[in-house]
C-alpha cells in the first residue's frame, strides 16, 4: 500500500519510522511519502493560508496551494486512490472504516492546520471520478491539526494489512472486532500480585468455560462502559 501524507509539519509524521509500521515499510509492504505542503506554495514567503471570507478568528488554508499539491500526488500510478481529510467535522473514523481503507492500494492524507482547509478543496475532489474522498474525525475533540489524526488512522488501517502484524490471530479477538464488544480483561504471571488474584476460571484449563467467562466479561464491560455499542 502506498500512503502519501501532505502537511506543513512533515516532521510530525516521523513516528511512522518506528515499530511494526516502520518494519513493514522496510519490508516493502508499506510505501510512505511525506510531503511538505509549502513545496507547492508559489510566493516568496511560502504562504499556505489566508484570512477567512466572512470574518472570524484564525486562518484558512488556501485551495490553490492544496489543489497543486493534491493534483501532483493523485497522478501517481497506483490505481484509484482514496483521499482522506482528517477534520473534527468529519464522519467518525471506526474499525469498519479502517477495514474498508485497508483494501486500498493508495491512500492520501491531506492534513490541515489552523481553522482548516478551504471547503472547496474537498468538494472539488468529490466531483472527480479518479479519486474517492472521505472526511474523517477520530473523535469528539479538537486537535491542532490533522497530523496526529492521520497517524491514528494509519496505524489502525495498516495493522490490518497481511504481514504487518506478526501474529494475525491477535487481530481477531480484540476490542471492536466484528462482534462489536469491548475486549475481555486479560492477565499474565504472576498469579498473585499485590494481593490481587487472577480469576480462578482462567487457571482451570477448561477452554469452554474460559470462553464463556470471557464472552460474559466482554458483554458486561461493554454494557457498563459503552452501552452505545449494544444495539439490540
Ligand atoms: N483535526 C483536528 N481535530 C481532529 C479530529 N478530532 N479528528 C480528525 N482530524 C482533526
Amino acid at each position: 500500500m502506498r500512503i502519501d501524507i501532505i502537511s506543513v509539519f512533515p516532521d510530525y509524521l516521523s513516528p511512522l519510522n518506528l515499530s511494526l509500521i516502520g518494519k513493514a515499510w522496510g519490508k516493502g509492504l508499506l510505501d510512505f511519502r511525506v510531503h511538505d505542503l509549502r513545496d507547492w506554495a508559489t510566493d516568496r514567503h511560502k504562504t499556505v493560508d489566508d484570512t477567512p471570507y466572512g470574518g472570524g478568528a484564525g486562518m484558512v488554508m488556501r485551495p490553490d496551494v492544496w489543489g497543486s499539491a493534491l493534483d501532483s500526488v493523485l497522478n501517481a500510478p497506483q490505481g484509484p486512490p482514496q483521499l482522506i481529510f482528517p477534520t473534527p467535522s468529519g464522519h467518525l473514523f471506526t474499525q469498519r472504516a479502517a477495514e474498508q481503507l485497508a483494501q486500498s492500494e493508495h491512500l492520501i492524507f491531506a492534513c490541515g492546520r489552523y481553522e482548516g482547509i478551504d471547503s472547496r478543496v474537498a468538494d472539488h475532489y468529490k466531483s472527480q471520478s479518479n479519486v474517492s474522498v472521505q472526511e474523517y474525525s477520530i473523535g469528539d475533540y479538537v486537535l491542532n491539526g490533522g497530523e496526529v489524526a492521520a497517524l491514528v488512522m494509519i496505524e489502525a488501517i495498516t495493522r490490518l494489512i497481511p504481514g504487518v502484524i506478526g501474529n494475525p490471530e491477535s487481530l481477531v479477538e480484540e476490542s471492536h472486532n466484528s462482534e462489536g464488544l469491548l475486549e475481555y480483561p486479560v492477565f499474565t504471571k504472576p498469579a498473585q500480585w499485590r494481593g490481587l488474584e487472577v480469576p480462578e476460571i482462567l487457571l482451570s484449563g477448561n477452554h469452554a468455560k474460559i470462553a464463556a467467562w470471557r464472552a460474559a466479561q466482554a458483554g458486561a464491560l461493554t454494557a457498563q462502559r459503552r452501552p452505545d455499542l449494544i444495539t439490540n
